[in-house]
């Protein structure tokens, strides 16, 4: 870890410990793999970092110790998770009576088996506290996550010329992902999404055995990981002419996200950005087709804050990277969907990903 990161985790921790009061707790317990590399640059899993007023101590077991002796910056002490020797051990040496965790995906298990060893101990959900912070990205995050966008999109335009009928679903996204990390990837943001015909109905389609057909849209949704920042991007091609139906939906969704990037800003309600991109949709007839949110963060992990839909109560601010995919679905028939990554600067949202997404590009003859 270069100098640079350590000072950068020093400043979040530092920031994150004064947290530690407002919560009414002794310690934070941090256990994901987002949050300790946010918080100390380790880029393992199965380990945790306790963070107490004026100290962080790092757990881990013996096939960490090493790598994390070489990421965290040298002043986070680090102790030998053994068998005989558990984090429960650990935590108790602390004596904390409140413990904030990351709720949403610490095991009920650990967590009861900790209140069992450590008496009287309380877990209080801080996952909102520990994750905020990561909304905002810095100058070095979006450098990042630019690297990751031009790793994916590198990737996607390798692999486009495979597009043809015959070629199945399958092998479009083991492409996609060879592409990608020829190119530097660690591994893909998620599992690739290519879904064509009636498949493209499925908005969450991952890629099948199906051949392409002529005359398929194909749904071709993709992001690449890279030193744990991803990217998030999503093309709609047709194999061949669209028909006139087709043709419109494609217009009408390119308008939606036109419209939604044109109008997102610091101080608006994410909910409202949601309500513009979904009124475009719903005025030309379509929004009963348009069954998700129009968006999320992305950073870290692929889904993150702040959520871009109808139940979202955040309120977007600068920093904030997040996409705008507005998508339609005809069950059995076919579906589009069109989505790009914006970083939301003081005056307006700055568009990260950048292949063209007009229809007469996504023709493929
Ligand atoms: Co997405």
């Amino acid at each position: 870890m270069t100098h640079d990161q350590q000072t950068v985790c020093r400043r979040r921790l530092r920031q994150l410990q004064t947290q530690l009061e407002p919560a009414g707790v002794d310690a934070f317990l941090l256990h994901t793999g987002p949050s300790l590399r946010y918080y100390c640059g380790f880029t393992g899993d199965s380990s945790y970092l306790v963070v107490r007023p004026g100290e962080a101590v790092f757990c881990t077991d013996g096939r960490y110790t090493t790598q994390a002796a070489g990421e965290l910056p040298p002043e986070i002490e680090i102790r030998l998770l053994t068998p005989g020797n558990g984090l429960a051990r650990q935590l108790a040496a602390f004596a904390p009576r409140r413990l904030g965790v990351e709720e949403q995906s610490l095991p009920v298990a650990r967590s009861r088996q900790l209140q069992q060893e450590i008496s009287g101990l309380e877990i209080v959900f801080c996952q909102q506290r520990i994750t905020a912070p990561r909304q905002r990205k810095d100058a070095g995050e979006l450098q990042e996550i630019r690297r990751a966008v031009a790793v994916a999109e590198e990737a996607y335009r390798a692999a486009r010329p495979l597009l043809r009928p015959g070629i199945s679903e399958r092998e479009i996204a083991l492409e996609l992902e060879y592409q990608m990390k020829r190119r530097g990837a660690e591994r893909t943001a998620f599992d690739l999404i290519v879904a064509s015909g009636y498949r493209a109905a499925l908005p969450h389609g991952l890629a099948a055995d199906k051949p392409l057909a002529p005359g398929d849209p194909v749904t071709i949704d993709f992001g690449a990981c890279c030193r744990g920042y991803h990217s998030d991007q999503t093309c709609t091609l047709f194999l061949g002419e669209p028909d006139r139906e087709q043709r419109q939906v494609y217009e009408v969704l390119f308008q939606a996200q036109q419209t939604g990037m044109a109008a997102a800003q610091t101080g608006m309600a994410a909910k409202e950005l949601d309500r513009t991109v979904r009124e475009v949709i719903n005025q030309a007839g379509y929004g009963e087709f348009f069954s998700h949110g129009t968006g999320h963060g992305v950073g870290l992990e692929i889904h993150e804050a702040p959520s871009i839909s109808a139940a979202s109560d955040q309120q977007l601010a600068a920093g904030m990277v997040f996409t705008v995919e507005p998508g339609c679905y005809f069950p059995h028939r076919w579906g589009i969907r069109l989505e790009d990554m914006v970083v939301l600067e003081e005056d307006g949202a700055r568009r990260l990903t950048t292949l063209d997404k007009r229809l007469d590009q996504a023709i493929v003859d």
